[in-house]
């Protein structure tokens, strides 16, 4: 199997669920028992989030363990609106964010919040000096996601952080699932009050993820119940969840140390490739996360390729056609400004540290006689 499809879901590392495996077998006791079982169960729980904090470059009460992206995204944004509506129920964001952001707007826009959706320019990049120009007495909350899903684009988070340190009655978070361990992203001191991070795409468990809040912040909790996670996360902790999730985030940050090149090398020799057939776009632009190519096709639909390359077990995707009103049009794209036969025939190859050279090669090679295939029968 040639598995390039990272964005999605990435492959569980074997030391992961090894870790996952050993915690459910041996410290299965509740964190919150008294007896010393439990307290044992707490020890690793706290062990586990004093390394997450450690591997963040952030303090130990600043993380609180989610289920992954959506949770962490919908408990940053509604908790700030929630918790400071009586300041203000603006929100600023993009047109190109995740669902779990767009939807968690669009259901509080129900609730009287309203939103500011900023375009991007072709590169898929917000302007910063729009996100400026937006703020208004009662903005409560910047929401902008580092990588975006769909293209690699990269949004200047750091810049944005700037100027929202100049903004001290509202908060900024930012979508980091998709950068993280591939695009580094300092965050103390950054202007950066929120950040969401999810496990399962970086080769942790599906079901695992972290959100940092840093301590200025206050949110109002999604889950109420027994106080776990300081009151912000109730439930009884995933504990083999949160323990496999930290070795992921060691692994993947281990491997963007020494394994940076290696991606950028794949991604390099995609698009060179890629370059060279006719008839085909990359969308995804200069300076991108390294672990992205988007490309399109105009003329063949995407779903035909897909079906094509899996009958040789190789994997990329399309984009979910969610929230867009033409079947398959990906509304990234669209928000870019690309016109409709390109918007409507995307591709994405995802990339991990775990494909080889030889993958790709095998890739392009497949890809080309697909695409040639595809003309060959229409002539
Ligand atoms: C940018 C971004 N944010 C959030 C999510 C949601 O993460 P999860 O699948 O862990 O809920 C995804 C998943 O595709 C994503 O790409």
């Amino acid at each position: 199997m040639i598995y390039l499809d990272n964005s999605a879901t990435t492959r569980p590392d074997p030391s992961v669920l090894e870790s996952f495996n050993e915690v459910s077998k041996k410290f299965f006791g509740n964190p919150s028992s008294i007896h010393q079982f439990g307290g044992t169960a707490e020890k690793l729980l706290f062990s586990a989030k004093k390394q997450a904090a450690d591997l963040l470059n952030v303090d130990t009460d600043e993380i609180i363990f989610t289920s992954g992206g959506t949770e962490g995204n919908n408990m940053a944004v509604k908790g700030i609106a929630l918790e400071h509506q009586n300041r203000g129920k603006h929100i600023i964001t993009t047109e190109i964010e995740h669902p779990s952001i767009f939807e968690a707007c669009k259901s509080l826009e129900k609730l009287g919040f309203e939103t500011t959706y900023l375009p991007v320019n072709e590169e898929g990049i917000v302007s910063v000096q729009d996100v400026e120009k937006a703020i208004r007495e009662d903005t409560i909350l910047i929401t902008i996601m580092h990588v975006n899903n769909e293209l690699g684009s990269i949004q200047p988070v750091e810049k944005i952080g700037e100027i929202a340190k100049k903004y001290p009655k509202l908060f900024f978070h930012v979508d980091g699932v998709q950068g993280l361990g591939k695009v580094p992203l300092t965050l103390r001191k950054s202007g950066i009050d929120l950040c969401t991070f999810s496990g399962h795409k970086i080769h942790g468990l599906k079901g695992t993820g972290m959100l940092y809040i840093n301590k200025r912040t206050k949110i109002f909790p999604l889950f109420h119940g027994g106080s776990q996670e300081s009151a912000l996360r109730s439930g009884t902790e995933n504990l083999a969840g949160i323990v496999s999730l930290v070795k992921a985030l060691r692994l993947i940050k281990e491997r963007e140390k020494k394994e940076g090149t290696h991606l950028f090398e794949l991604q390099r020799y995609v698009m060179d490739q890629i370059k060279e057939i006719e008839g085909v776009h990359i969308n995804t632009p200069a300076n991108a996360a390294p672990h992205i190519v988007n490309i399109s096709v105009p003329g063949i639909k995407p779903e035909v390729i897909i079906h094509m390359l899996g009958e040789q077990d190789i994997y990329i995707s399309t984009k979910s056609a969610c929230s867009s009103k033409l079947k398959d049009e990906s509304k990234v794209l669209v928000a870019c400004g690309f016109e409709t036969s390109r918007s409507t025939s995307a591709l994405r190859i995802s990339l991990s540290y775990d494909n080889t050279m030889g993958e790709i090669k095998q890739f392009i090679t497949a890809l080309k006689k697909a695409i040639k295939q595809f003309k060959d029968a229409l002539e």
